[in-house]
């Protein structure tokens, strides 16, 4: 059985002033420890698909089912990092990392002890008494992360997570992630913009065309882990991302060839 399956999944919106097939019929499979990259344009479904795996919205037709099971509403074994930053800005960062448990009622001296070791684990130990404005916006993002942790999610749905960081700050958060994800084996689908970061990360890159938004590409990356920057400096890393970029080039002149057709 897949740990994860997105099983003809189709989303409309209807209410706007033009409908939009924002979704149709997606199908894949994730197993256990994947790491998948969705690419894609605006507007291709890449976030609404997202939002439907977080059980934030529901397909109108087809199904997520995470270990065979139907997902339907949010579920305690999915985290998910938004690319904005949604830290309560009069909380310390401990705090903030503890707010999800604290809703939950399920505040004591273990959560203080794990939230300080996540806090490590994303590098921020010494900031744990600071508040969100004295940090960079690479390290409120490490915040987020630790605070997606914190309930353990066997599953990290990541939505440009690091699209706003600067591209230095970026590749060293890449790195972490992928060391965390070695730490706790999660799962991870991360949607991004870059093409080397879709490759650098990932087992498999998914690319998504739009209207109606669906997967009409996919990727296998080989390239052996652990991952490290100096291989995007190899040939066969150049090789991957062409065959990415040819693969969203052909979409792109597919898109004009039907505008030409008008
Ligand atoms: N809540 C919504 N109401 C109406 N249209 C929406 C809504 N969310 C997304 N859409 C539309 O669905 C399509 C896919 O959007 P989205 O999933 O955000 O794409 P992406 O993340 O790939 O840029 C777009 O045309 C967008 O305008
Ligand atoms: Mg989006």
């Amino acid at each position: 059985m897949p740990f994860l399956k997105i099983d003809q999944v189709s989303k409309a919106f209807i209410g706007g002033a033009r409908p939009v097939q924002a979704l149709q019929a997606v199908s894949f499979e994730v197993v256990a420890g994947e790491f998948v990259s969705l690419l894609g344009p605006s507007g291709s479904g890449k976030s609404t698909l997202l939002r439907i795996i977080g059980g934030l919205l529901a397909p109108d037709t087809g199904a997520v089912l995470l270990e065979g099971t139907p997902l339907i509403a949010p579920h305690p074994e999915i985290g998910f990092v938004f690319q904005t930053t949604n830290l309560m800005p009069w909380r310390t960062i401990l705090q903030n990392v503890l707010l999800p448990l604290e809703i939950q009622g399920k505040l004591d001296e273990n959560a203080t002890q794990t939230a300080r070791d996540l806090l490590a684990l994303v590098g921020l130990t010494g900031f744990e008494d600071a508040y969100p404005k004295q940090l960079s916006g690479g390290m409120r993002q490490r915040v987020v992360l630790a605070r997606t942790l914190i309930h353990r999610p066997q599953l990290l749905l990541m939505d440009e997570p690091f699209g706003a960081l600067d591209a230095l700050t970026r590749e060293r958060l890449n790195l972490e992630l992928l060391r965390i994800q070695q730490i706790q084996t999660k799962t991870v689908i991360m949607v991004t913009h870059s093409i080397p970061e879709a490759v650098f990360l990932a087992d498999r890159v998914l690319i998504f065309g739009e209207r109606p938004g669906r997967v009409v590409a996919e990727l296998a990356i080989d390239l052996p882990r652990p991952r490290h920057l100096a291989q995007m400096g190899s040939a066969h890393f150049g090789q991957l991302t062409m065959q990415v970029r040819q693969h969203i080039d052909e979409l792109a002149s597919m898109v004009e060839n039907k505008t030409l057709d008008y």
